[in-house]
């Protein structure tokens, strides 16, 4: 694509998503909770580890590709689960999803999404991943799974968002989907014309999984305070027994931070787990996730379990994404890379994302000396003391 030329980073599409997408929307995605130090923290320690130049060796085939949940994959990457990604650019959840599915990594739909499971289904070819709120209304839950179970390939489901960490912008903006004609909204969206007129022609501008399922949803316009009266803050690791024999599939479960979390993560039968602080938008003064791997992984090592250990959190470039995977990750989930991409362009923005991705990634595993992902280990990092089992 002629146009995108010269967008050579995902800041690059960051910026330009910030001058195309609503105030409100745009800092939704942008921003963490409380002081934001977690929020911060996920990136500048992941920066802190450094590589391990290696000259001299033969790297001109490279292979980014990696196995993930028994599957190949164009990198060992996962497009996170994102709210309300249709109100990044209209339309967003089904054009991430074809972005996704067209470079070929997993797109995870997120249940407070705007186009539902049914309709992302229907404008993709292969199954995606769902991922889960558990909520109070176990009969709505049953009725969601066994409709995620008709389209998507994994139940991702999140388990640090049973109350709200609160993000201030979110609160002064007044942030509600779709955005309410207050005057401060209509100044904003009157220089966002390209969005506004998307916006206009689709259909897919609420809570798509929710509304004429769940009652009196048509009245909430809020997500926060539809969370705070409908999420269940009793969740526990029983629940998950049930959530797990409706499924019936592959689980993921995403939020864990604690290497004894990460035992019962094994333990609960998931294939996999996500080392998570929600991108720094829940608990503010968390361990950022790359600092929380270290004890997890050997937590899951000492006990012989073969479940896949997957991190988000503060990726933004394929070097993160070697960082953490010659760490001993298996997978990297990556959110707000994608999400400044669709705001910025659409499907071609969030393929320009990946594709960034994918070739900063390449050309790191070169100068590391490697051309497959299977020779990537802590040979190739300079890891901080303190990111160092004891
Ligand atoms: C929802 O997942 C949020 O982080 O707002």
């Amino acid at each position: 694509m002629e146009y995108l030329k010269k967008i050579t980073s995902i800041e690059d599409l960051r910026k330009i998503a910030a001058t195309k997408v609503p105030k409100m929307f745009f800092e939704y995605a942008d921003h963490g909770s409380y002081t934001e130090s977690t929020y911060r923290a996920n990136e500048s320690d992941l920066s802190s580890i450094k590589f391990r130049q290696k000259v001299a060796v033969n790297i001109a085939n490279r292979s980014t590709k990696a196995s993930l949940l028994g599957e190949e994959y164009a990198m060992p990457v996962a497009l996170a689960p994102v709210g309300i990604c249709g109100m990044q650019r209209a339309d967003g959840e089904i054009l991430s999803a074809q972005a996704a599915e067209e470079f070929g990594v997993p797109f995870t739909l997120s249940t407070v999404s705007c186009a539902s499971i049914e309709d992302v289904a229907a404008n993709t070819k292969k199954p995606f991943w769902f991922q889960l709120y558990m909520m109070k209304d176990r009969g709505f839950m049953a009725d969601l799974i066994q409709r995620a179970k008709q389209a998507c390939s994994a139940l991702v489901v999140t388990l640090d968002l049973q109350v709200l960490g609160q993000r201030h912008n979110e609160v002064k903006n007044g942030m509600t989907v779709p955005p309410k004609p207050t005057l401060p909204n209509l100044l904003n969206l009157a220089t966002k014309p390209d969005w506004c007129w998307r916006m206009l022609h689709t259909k897919r501008r609420f809570y798509g999984n929710l509304v004429g399922h769940v009652k009196g949803m048509d009245n909430v316009t809020a997500l926060s305070e539809w969370t705070a009266r409908q999420f269940d803050a009793t969740l526990n690791w029983k629940d998950l027994d049930w959530i797990a024999n409706q499924w019936g599939g592959k689980i993921i479960l995403k939020g864990i931070m604690d290497p004894g979390d990460a035992i019962e993560a094994c333990n609960s039968g998931a294939d996999a787990f996500v080392v998570s602080n929600h991108g720094g938008r829940q608990l503010d003064g968390a361990l950022s996730t790359i600092k929380a791997l270290p004890p997890i992984l050997e937590a899951v090592d000492r006990i012989g379990s073969t479940t896949e250990v997957w991190i988000d959190g503060g990726f933004r470039s394929g070097q993160d994404i070697l960082r953490a995977y010659a760490m001993g990750a298996d997978g990297v989930m990556i959110g707000r890379p994608y999400i400044y991409g669709l705001g910025a362009y659409g499907k071609d923005g969030v393929s320009k994302a990946l594709d960034i991705m994918q070739k900063e990634l390449s050309v790191t595993m070169g100068f590391c000396g490697i051309t497959d992902l299977s020779q990537a280990s802590s040979d190739i990092l300079y890891i901080p003391e303190d990111m160092k089992l004891a």
